[in-house]
């Protein structure tokens, strides 16, 4: 029989980029706890080929006792923290959760992960936290400049990380992937939305004239730099995570249509978010030199990204109902 590898603890591992961690570190030989609150971001159904090779734990991880006895019990050899409030569009509404879930709940899982003296702790931030960058990309040492609610809670969580290795040698990494996309991803986010609008006929809302640059990864190449950094990489050290490969979000919206051989004339602009990051672009030698390489490309991985929501059609549209309220809101405000 195969021999288990250590323990992981992570928390979010219901969302979309956790559970694809967890379903991948499984099927390494890890053995894994998942915390997770179950927000409307969250869900069991990502996890249902592992359920009865996981632990799981619903709990908020600001319940700094409930964290505290968990970690006591399940003595994880290392955290994986992916758990947080993700979408921009929501912090501008309501900063509240964001700031309970990403800084307040990461000092707790600081505090509790010095009191055990857990050996390793993988802080997932995200690239938003430099801000935008009209030309050229990002390197670790570039400074944070976020410029929204959201990417402020992360930068703020990632002060903390960096102030707790550098006052109490605690053993953390920083990790600061691109924009995600891939199978799971919950339809709020520009590549589900787009897909599952035009799956069933409506039109697609596209910010300002979608002009805006992202640099997208599919989450299978971002999950493999995460166990890559889990086992190599150096502690007090931050790492970036990107494909190199930047679209303006009109490209990436025509090509799923044109993927799904579904007419342009769905497009509608709307009114641009406010405060909206022009580009983003992020300088990943620092992982490639670690041994990593992005594996699919983004025209292959929308493609699959593609069939996959054909297939999972109900899972998006049931999304669906529940975001409806939540839309008007957003793309359609009262003047
Ligand atoms: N999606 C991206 O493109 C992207 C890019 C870069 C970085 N990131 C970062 O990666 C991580 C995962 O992002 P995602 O898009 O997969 O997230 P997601 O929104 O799909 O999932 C977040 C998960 O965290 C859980 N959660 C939220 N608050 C919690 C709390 N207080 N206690 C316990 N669990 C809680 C939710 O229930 C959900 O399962 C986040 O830290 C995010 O900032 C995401």
């Amino acid at each position: 029989m195969r021999k288990k590898l250590p323990k992981l603890l992570v928390t979010g591992g219901a969302g979309f980029i956790a559970s694809t961690f967890v379903r991948k570190a499984v099927e390494k030989g890890y053995r894994v706890v998942v915390i997770d609150k179950l927000t409307y971001a969250g869900d069991l159904t990502r996890l249902r080929p592992v359920k009865n090779q996981i632990t799981f734990y619903k709990t908020d991880i600001i319940q700094a006792q409930k964290i505290d006895d968990i970690i006591k019990k399940e003595q994880p050899s290392a955290i994986l923290h992916f758990a947080a409030e993700t979408h921009v569009d929501r912090s501008l509404l309501d900063v509240s959760p964001f700031i309970a879930t990403n800084i307040q709940g990461t000092a707790t899982l600081i505090d509790c992960a010095r009191h055990h003296r857990v050996p390793r702790f993988i802080h997932i931030s995200t690239d938003e936290v430099y801000g935008e960058i009209p030309k050229g990309s990002f390197t670790e040492s570039s400074l944070l400049h976020p410029n929204n609610p959201y990417s402020s809670t992360k930068a703020a969580a990632d002060f903390l990380i960096h102030a707790a290795v550098r006052a109490h040698n605690f053993p953390a990494i920083i990790v600061r992937p691109s924009n995600n996309y891939g199978p799971w991803q919950y339809p709020e986010k520009l590549v589900p939305v787009v897909l599952l609008k035009a799956l069933s006929g409506q039109k697609i809302p596209v910010y300002g004239k979608g002009l805006q640059v992202r640099e997208w990864l599919h989450v299978s190449d971002c999950v493999e730099a995460v166990l890559l950094i889990l086992t190599k990489g150096r502690i007090g050290e931050n790492y970036n995570v990107g494909a190199q490969t930047t679209k303006k979000n009109i490209e990436t919206v025509r090509t799923i249509l044109s993927i799904l051989g579904k007419p342009h004339s769905l497009i509608q602009f709307v009114k641009d978010r406010p405060g909206h990051d022009i580009r983003y672009s992020l300088n990943a030698d620092k992982i490639r030199r670690l041994g990593w390489e992005p594996q699919i490309s983004f025209e292959e991985g929308m493609k699959t990204t593609a069939a996959w929501a054909v297939d999972h059609y109900d899972w998006l549209s049931d999304k669906l109902k529940l975001l409806q309220d939540y839309w008007k809101r957003v793309y359609y405000p009262k003047k």
